[in-house]
């Protein structure tokens, strides 16, 4: 507990203790509004009493395990910062991958039409609007709660996200994607992770996902190629040890496979580039997308 008339140098030395260096100095720069610098540079200043309260409630909601994006509602991702609430995922740094890949994928295309599906945060159908200004972005989620958030991040960095909640594409009116992002559910349902560290503040149906892990994915595969232009590509995030299953769906349905490792060289992206119609046909649908789940 830190007391009245603690310095900032003895608040941090107390907090290490309890929880990593770099999370302490992370919540006392939030706690207090300060930059990191300005905490090394004062660090013999005395902290003020309701600084320090707010630091040591952090604290202790840390000590019991909450995830420290859950303590200060938010997190960056892809150089923005995203709102979180405990009704969605906390965007993690390889899904970085997907978005990097996702604009790769479309680099020569003007005006191209993106989809998300299971946008949660917004984290990745955010970041790619900002990146291509000329870019029609869809996200659906079939989650009210994490459309809310999505809808308020993309407000506040100024991206343009038309958000449809949807079980997966089920109530999408829109098609003819040139990119179709995905980073859905993954983790079997039986697996420890599931009980262990920042997973179990997490909602479950942003994390789980029925055989194996794999259930969403295949489904997401199956409906891509409905829902993709002619030469649209599809890219999913999924686990370290999917890519094998998820190459055999993949190919299973046409598609010409592409696959991106991340920093340790495992494969967690995989996806498929849709045949070229020949010739190319005009677009099909693009009226406003329906929502069929009455919000
Ligand atoms: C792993 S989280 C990804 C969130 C975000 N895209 C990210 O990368 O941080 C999966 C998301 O899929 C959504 N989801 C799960 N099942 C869904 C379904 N049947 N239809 C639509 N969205 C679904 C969850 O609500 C969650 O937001």
């Amino acid at each position: 507990m830190t007391t009245s008339g603690t310095t900032i140098a003895a608040a941090l030395k107390a907090a290490r203790s309890r929880i990593p260096a770099a999370e302490a100095s992370l919540l006392l720069a939030e706690a207090g509004g300060y930059s990191r610098a300005w905490l090394i540079a004062h660090d013999d200043d005395v902290l003020p009493d309701a600084v320090s309260q707010r630091f040591d409630d952090w604290l202790a909601r840390r000590e019991r395990g909450e995830p420290v994006a859950y303590i200060l509602g938010w997190r960056e991702f892809y150089g923005h910062r995203f709102a979180v609430a405990p009704g969605v995922l906390i965007p993690r740094p390889e899904t970085e991958l997907l978005v990097e890949q996702g604009l790769a994928a479309i680099v020569s295309l003007s005006t191209p039409r993106i989809l998300d599906l299971g946008t949660g945060s917004g984290c990745i159908a955010v970041s790619l609007a900002l990146a291509r200004p000329d870019a029609r972005v869809w996200a659906v989620d079939f989650s009210a709660e994490a459309l809310a958030i999505a809808t308020a991040n993309a407000e506040r960095l100024g991206a343009k996200v038309e958000f449809v909640r949807s079980d997966w594409a089920a109530s999408l009116s829109v098609r003819d994607f040139d990119l179709i992002v995905s980073n859905p559910p993954y983790i079997a349902p039986d697996d420890a992770h599931l009980t262990q560290g920042d997973l179990r503040f997490e909602p479950r149906t942003a994390l789980a996902a029925a055989d194996a892990g794999l259930a969403d994915l295949r489904h997401i595969v199956a409906v891509a190629e409905d829902l993709l232009a002619p030469g649209g590509m599809l890219l999913c995030e999924h686990g370290y040890d999917q890519a094998g299953s998820m190459q055999e769906v993949i190919v299973g349905k046409g598609f010409s496979p592409v696959r991106y490792c991340d920093l340790a060289g495992i494969v967690r992206v995989s996806g498929g580039r849709m045949a070229e119609a020949q010739p190319p046909g005009p677009r099909r649908e693009t009226g406003a997308a329906k929502n069929s789940l009455g919000t």
